[in-house]
């Protein structure tokens, strides 16, 4: 068989053939799509072309040859094939043809029903926003909740106070990319001349009032301020806002952090928020220990918006991981069986034989 011949073949396969003809072969296969895994395949002939050619037949052999009847047709613009839609027990036939084994789609509406964009409501504070936006006023806050509760009102809204009592407020974040897009987001909502940016690659407006920039950069300005050398002004400085906190967990990152709180100006009021600190408590005592006033703490666990977990098989299909639309905890019984059967599928396609 001629190399051209091989990948002919090889490119009519399933996915999940492929992946047979992989194991044992090819390291790590199942991390690799389709036309990675023919590449792969291909690589593999200098090894032991023979053995390849041979199991490369027998799998030929035994997959029934396509027949027209059996296979669904499918309308022009409809799902693409393993991605089903509720109801949908019809499959797309395969790239190459082969009609996989016939498979049940799985009944996706449940699990995602309600993801998209809702209607919109006037925005009603929660309790726990109130009570960090009142706490600030005499205290440093720590807002520890869950991703998607709305800490970006706090630190808005907290901000808007600090500028109308004429002082000057810094918002940090870790990344560049996400203080870009803070400056993209506070310059429509405060006005363009109220916002300014430091980062390593950008340097606009650094007199605004609201200044957003990356954590290092507010460590560097309050290093570099004990020598004066710097323009902007810190004896203004009413807020310290320091997005995703949780780096100060970080073993190479988290010192920065540290130094930040550490040689923040005592006249400034510090509100760190976060979705993922493990230790709250803790880090609010240090601050209540190094900082001229406490630390308030201000901490729920309810989600605003659920998870939802769903196992997505490399060959696209997706089944939710669970038989309830929540999250069970520590109930391995509990698994979607069309998950258990994808799994299964997967490890039998995956795992050196027994
Ligand atoms: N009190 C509220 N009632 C209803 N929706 C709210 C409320 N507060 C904030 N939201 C909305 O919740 C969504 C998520 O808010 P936000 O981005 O601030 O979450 P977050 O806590 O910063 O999450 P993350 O941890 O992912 O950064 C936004 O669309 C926001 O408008
Ligand atoms: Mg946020």
């Amino acid at each position: 068989m001629t190399t051209d011949e091989l990948e002919k073949l090889l490119t009519k396969l399933p996915v999940s053939q492929l992946h047979m003809l992989a194991r044992g072969r090819i390291h790590r296969h199942f991390r690799l799509g389709k036309r990675r895994l023919v590449e792969a395949l291909l690589g593999h002939v200098s090894v032991n072309r023979g053995g390849l050619e041979s199991d490369l037949q027998a799998l030929i052999q035994q997959s029934p040859p396509p027949s027209q009847e059996s296979r669904p047709r499918q309308k022009p613009g409809s799902a693409p094939a393993g991605v089903g839609r509720a109801g949908n027990k019809q499959r797309a036939p395969s790239e190459a043809g082969h009609a996989e084994p016939a498979v049940p789609a799985s009944d996706l509406s449940a699990f995602l029903d309600g993801i998209g964009v809702p209607p919109p409501q006037p925005l009603v504070p929660d309790a726990w926003q109130e009570e960090a936006l009142g706490h600030l006023a005499t205290t440093d806050v720590i807002v520890s909740v869950p991703t998607g509760s709305g800490k970006t009102y706090v630190a808005i809204e907290a901000a808007k106070r600090a500028i109308e009592a004429d002082r000057t407020v810094i918002y940090t974040s870790p990344l560049k990319a996400l203080s870009n897009t803070k400056f993209t987001e506070l310059s429509k909502l405060f006005g363009a001349d109220q916002v300014g940016i430091l980062t390593g690659d950008r340097r606009d407006n650094p007199h605004a009032p609201l200044l957003i920039m990356t954590t290092e950069i507010l460590r560097n300005l309050l290093y570099d301020a004990a020598s004066g050398e710097i323009d902007v002004r810190l004896d203004t400085l009413g807020l310290v806002i320091m997005d995703e906190s949780q780096y100060i967990a970080d073993p190479e990152r988290g010192v920065v952090w540290e130094e930040t709180i550490i040689f923040c100006p005592a006249q400034a009021r510090l509100l760190l928020l976060s979705a993922s600190i493990g230790n709250p408590q803790e880090i609010a005592a240090w601050l209540t220990s190094i900082r001229p006033t406490p630390c308030h703490l201000v901490q729920h666990h309810r989600r605003s918006v659920p998870l939802r977990a769903g196992y997505l098989h490399p060959n696209g299909k997706l089944a939710p991981l669970f038989r309830s639309v929540g999250i069970p905890h520590g109930h391995g019984a509990l698994l979607h069986p069309e998950t258990k059967r994808l799994f299964a599928q997967y490890e039998d396609a995956t795992l050196p034989s027994r």
